[in-house]
């Protein structure tokens, strides 16, 4: 084939990911990722809710799959994630009669429900790290725990209202005990090249380093459209981790054809205008990203070819193209704007 791969196109740059789910480690789709890819993300099977459904039940097996294909074929895979508000199961912030945590009034049982809900957090993040710390070296240890319209800036999970700041405390250290000092852990969000929101998150881990917490770097999901942001902003944020002596990641990157709150749908009818759009944004981004390859150190997208998108339904049902490769697995004028930008 003629066709170039992605990954060695970047060999002097920094790795290229793509986040699947089991099933797209058999057949042509396998072939693709095989081709162009040297990382791997699960797009759901590593979520707490998958990993660990009721207490003290792991299930281990779809995410093997992927750390097995990833052993098979030469590919390093990136943990995702062990700590997150959403798709975690209701167990974990309940008490031992059955109560959400989040209604007890009783500061005595509220203090009880923290220690509590803390160890179960810890208990997770030492098992899972101890089962694949020899296959994962990069760990989004939590996500999303930034939100500038909740009060103080931190989102109001139930993370944060029963146990304040201390989950994320918590779950760096049970990682790095259990992981040891080999393995690079990551805080993660998305919109961190809004400034707002960058800087309630500098704010955050300045603090937590100056603890002691250890964090090795902050995760940028990346999470885009043809219209914004400025690739400025996405730079600018990483210069000001770096400055903190951190490591940054693209780690959910895709490119929505829509505005947030565009509800129109090409359905499968994208018009060429977009597209050649969508190919000179990537081209932009990439650009930026190999000139500031010091200070990124990978770069993941979420998903790899356009028949497979959270973004088809996320946020509204609509027919997306954010990727470099077609709803056929077929290269798009932006993978040709990534790959040769000339
Ligand atoms: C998304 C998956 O792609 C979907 O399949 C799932 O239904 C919901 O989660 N930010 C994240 C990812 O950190 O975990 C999300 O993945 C996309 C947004």
């Amino acid at each position: 084939e003629d066709i170039p791969s992605l990954a060695e196109t970047y060999i002097d740059y920094f790795p290229m990911g793509a986040a699947i789910e089991p099933f797209q480690t058999t057949g042509l789709k396998a072939d693709l990722l095989k081709k162009h890819v040297n990382w791997l993300v699960a797009e759901n099977v590593m979520k707490p809710d998958a990993i660990q459904p009721s207490e003290g039940n792991f299930n281990w097996e779809n995410a093997d799959q992927i750390v097995e294909f990833a052993r098979k074929n030469g590919m390093e895979v990136r943990f995702h994630t062990l700590v997150w508000h959403s798709q975690i199961g209701d167990w974990f912030f309940k008490d031992s009669e059955g109560k959400p945590m989040v209604d007890e009034t009783d500061p005595v049982k509220r203090e009880a429900n923290k220690t509590l809900l803390l160890e179960r957090l810890d208990e997770h993040v030492r098992t899972v790290v101890g089962r694949y710390k020899d296959d994962i070296i990069s760990w989004d240890v939590v996500n999303e725990v930034i939100e500038p319209g909740d009060p103080d800036g931190m989102r109001a999970s139930e993370w944060y209202q029963i146990t304040g700041t201390d989950f994320i405390e918590t779950a760096f250290r049970a990682a790095r005990e259990a992981g040891g000092p080999g393995i690079k852990l990551y805080i993660n969000d998305y919109g961190t090249d809004n400034p707002v929101k960058r800087d309630r998150l500098y704010e955050l881990v300045k603090v937590l380093l100056e603890k002691g917490v250890p964090i090795d770097g902050v995760g940028h999901q990346t999470h885009i459209d043809i219209h914004g942001p400025t690739v400025t902003s996405i730079i600018d944020s990483m210069q000001k981790f770096s400055e903190l002596g951190l490591d940054n990641l693209v780690t959910e990157l895709d490119m929505s054809i829509y505005s947030w709150n565009d509800r129109s749908d090409f359905s499968d009818d994208i018009p060429e205008v977009v597209l050649q759009k969508q190919a000179e944004r990537y081209q932009e981004l990439f650009e930026a990203f190999k000139e500031h390859k010091d200070i990124l150190s990978g770069v993941v997208f979420w998903g790899i070819a356009d028949n497979h998108t959270w973004l088809h339904s996320f946020p509204v049902n609509r027919t997306n193209a954010p990727l470099l490769f077609d709803q056929n697995l077929n290269v798009k004028s932006a993978f040709w704007a990534v790959v040769d930008p000339s």
